[in-house]
């Protein structure tokens, strides 16, 4: 969990802003590999707008995953006390700046794809309700509750606030869906499947053999000389319940009571439901980090993105921040598309694609002063001898190596340092 600071002040450097009276285009500034990945440094409206134009990319997108602003009237700094982002707009306005975005996510967005929207209890019932309106209430397919961080010593006269939500929405009926599941524990498989098989040691729980409901047809009829109990039938076929019976699938008790066996062995896991413990912010845990404000835990987004999309489809964030979805989408072999109007998102962003995240107290230990460097040569190939912060051993990091920069053609600052190697389009 992030917690943004009360203040109408932005400290921050100024956000490539929309100063061109709708005349404007994103071109790549810099680009290494395929060129199948973009990162945008601007107002997502007028990158949205610029990427309708693109052919290849309207209607293309598999799945839009959004962590936007959420009206908290707050500036979010970095670890580094950083300004990051402002989210100041509030109410009316906000609902409003939300609905021309989802307006453009919605025609950037596949017929099968999905949209994921992450928000906390302040506005997630007035965006459900635009949602509703702008993908149809019949395309709600989830809201997720997220356990953000840990039980807290709550001041205010309130339960403690540890959630926060994600609205999922599909384009239509047809959307990706690949069912996710958590794996296994000791203690649940002990709950869930208490009984061993003699012969063979298998793992399993023991299930009624009908179910709710009279029939006529074949699962109305006896079964070794039983009728189903009232009101119901059996779940098989008597041919398929001898077959079951036959394969010793079928447990019989004392009394004569016939339940099928289900195995351990033959389950994907627990099919994942829409309350989500699993996935505490980064800041709020003992882990790697890349130091922005309101970072969110990249196995959330992979789950995510596995449920909703294939290898090789395009998955866009457009408030993008540390770039989480980003370098999700890359390991997972899924294009991408990341924009944010923050110059320190960008520069975050960019230093988690080269040297991925740091510990919490490698970022502590980078408070202390440090020589002034200048800022257009931090990630030149003449500054070798500063002491970056080197991702932390034992733990697998993906690096992200393919991707463009993309800036608006009438945007003329420096405000982040390019990568080394930088090749600059023609
Ligand atoms: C809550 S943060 C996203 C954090 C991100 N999910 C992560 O894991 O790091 C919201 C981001 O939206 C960006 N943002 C706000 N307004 C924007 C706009 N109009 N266009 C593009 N980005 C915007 C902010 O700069 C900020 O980085």
């Amino acid at each position: 969990m992030a917690t943004g600071i009360p203040k109408a002040k932005w400290n921050g450097e100024l956000p490539a802003g929309d100063s061109t009276n709708g005349q404007f285009k994103f071109h790549p500034i810099w680009q290494q590999g395929t060129n199948s990945n973009r990162l945008y440094f601007g107002d997502n409206i007028l990158a949205m707008k610029d990427l309708l134009k693109d052919k290849s990319i309207k209607g293309k997108i598999r799945l839009i995953y959004i962590d936007p602003p959420y009206a908290t009237n707050s500036v979010f700094q970095t670890r580094k006390q950083q300004d990051a982002y402002t989210d100041l707009l509030t109410g009316d306005e906000y609902v409003a700046f939300m609905r021309e975005r989802l307006l453009l996510m919605k025609e950037l967005l596949a017929d099968d794809g999905s949209i994921y929207i992450h928000l906390d209890n302040k506005m997630i019932f007035h965006i459900k309700v635009l949602m509703d309106e702008i993908f149809g209430a019949t395309n709600f397919r989830s809201m997720i509750t997220r356990k953000k961080c840990k039980s807290k010593n709550f001041t205010k006269n309130s339960f403690g606030n540890i959630s926060d939500y994600i609205l999922f929405y599909a384009k239509s009926a047809n959307a990706v869906w690949h069912k996710q599941y958590d794996q296994w524990t000791d203690e649940k498989i002990l709950k869930e499947y208490p009984f061993v098989e003699e012969e063979t040691g298998r793992l399993h729980k023991r299930v009624p053999i009908h179910a709710p409901g009279t029939r006529n047809g074949e699962t109305g009829k006896l079964w070794r000389g039983m009728m189903p109990p009232e009101g119901k039938h059996w779940q098989f076929t008597p041919t398929k319940l001898e077959e079951l019976d036959r394969k010793g699938e079928i447990y019989w008790s004392k009394n004569g009571n016939p339940r099928r066996k289900v195995y351990l062995d033959e389950s994907n896991g627990i099919a994942m439901q829409d309350i989500w413990l699993n996935y505490l912010d980064v800041n709020n845990q003992n882990t790697q980090t890349t130091g922005y404000p309101t970072e969110k835990n990249i196995e959330m987004l992979k789950r995510i993105i596995l449920a909703s999309s294939n290898k090789g489809d395009l998955v866009m964030d457009c408030f993008a921040g540390s770039g989480t979805t980003l370098v999700a989408s890359d390991e997972l072999h899924r294009n991408w598309i990341g924009i944010d109007i923050g110059s320190e998102s960008i520069k975050v962003i960019l230093n988690r694609f080269q040297n991925g995240t740091q510990t919490l107290d490698e970022h502590t230990n980078d408070e202390k002063p440090k020589p002034e460097v200048n800022k257009t040569d931090l990630f030149s190939e003449q500054e070798k001898d500063i002491k970056r912060p080197s991702p932390v051993k034992n733990v697998a990091q993906h690096l992200v190596k393919d991707y463009a920069i993309f800036l608006n053609s009438n945007y003329s600052g420096t405000e982040f340092p390019l990568p080394v190697h930088s090749k600059l389009n023609t």
